[in-house]
């Protein structure tokens, strides 16, 4: 069965262009996102890996870590890693598993054969400290994944996590958000958004974003 939301984020050791990586110990207690890539010396996927590269401080001001993958062998990531340098003007400066034998891409189920039989498609897996699978989004081949929508949700997680809201549509940090449904005690919605809300209905209430 197809990994699902909070399910745990399964365990590997596997080559990558830092080394061997064992998955759960190089998380340590970070944020992850883990992402795969079709193959090495493809167009969209160099573009991919040197804007993620560019957003690095981004993620590491979240706790983030970020993983790719792409079904090629560590020499053939450390040629291309070149090539991402060249043509992105960013060098790769997070790990790229080189999973040669599809056994990480297996395990997370990123090989899809009615897309194609041997090459991954385009995963994403954001992973909570508690190794819990957050977010999963699939994407074809030919379309690039968009990296700030993937902070996007970072941000959303966090603050939900934090907080007892929710984030509306189309969400950025500093726009309101919403107090969750099941908080209903008159008094703890008080101390809890001490500025006050807005009720739309009783199940939709705005407030400003908390900590801010
Ligand atoms: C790419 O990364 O550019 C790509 C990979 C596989 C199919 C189409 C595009």
């Amino acid at each position: 069965m197809a990994l699902q939301l909070g399910d745990i984020a399964p365990d590997f050791e596997q080559e990558s262009t830092l080394g061997r990586i064992r998955f759960h110990h190089w998380l340590g207690d970070s944020w992850g996102i883990l992402f795969s890539h079709p193959k090495d010396f493809t167009p969209v996927c160099t573009t991919e890996l040197g804007y993620v590269a560019r957003l690095k401080p981004e993620f590491e001001r979240r706790g983030v870590k970020v993983i790719g993958l792409s079904v090629d062998s560590s020499g053939a990531h450390e040629k291309w890693a070149a090539d991402i340098a060249e043509t992105q003007g960013q060098a790769l400066n997070f790990p790229l598993i080189a999973d040669a034998d599809r056994k990480v891409s297996t395990l997370y189920g990123m090989i899809h054969p009615k897309a194609n039989d041997t090459l991954t498609v385009r995963s994403v897996f954001v992973i909570d400290p508690q190794k819990k699978i957050r977010l999963t989004l699939t994407y074809p081949a030919s379309t690039g994944r968009d990296f700030d929508e993937i902070l996007r949700v970072v941000d959303s997680l966090q603050l939900t996590d934090k907080h007892k809201v929710a984030t509306p549509v189309n969400w950025k940090p500093g726009d309101d958000v919403i107090i969750v449904p099941s908080l209903t005690d008159p008094a703890e919605v008080k101390r809890l958004f001490p500025k006050g809300y807005k009720e739309l209905k009783p199940y939709l209430r705005v407030t400003p974003q908390p900590g801010r």
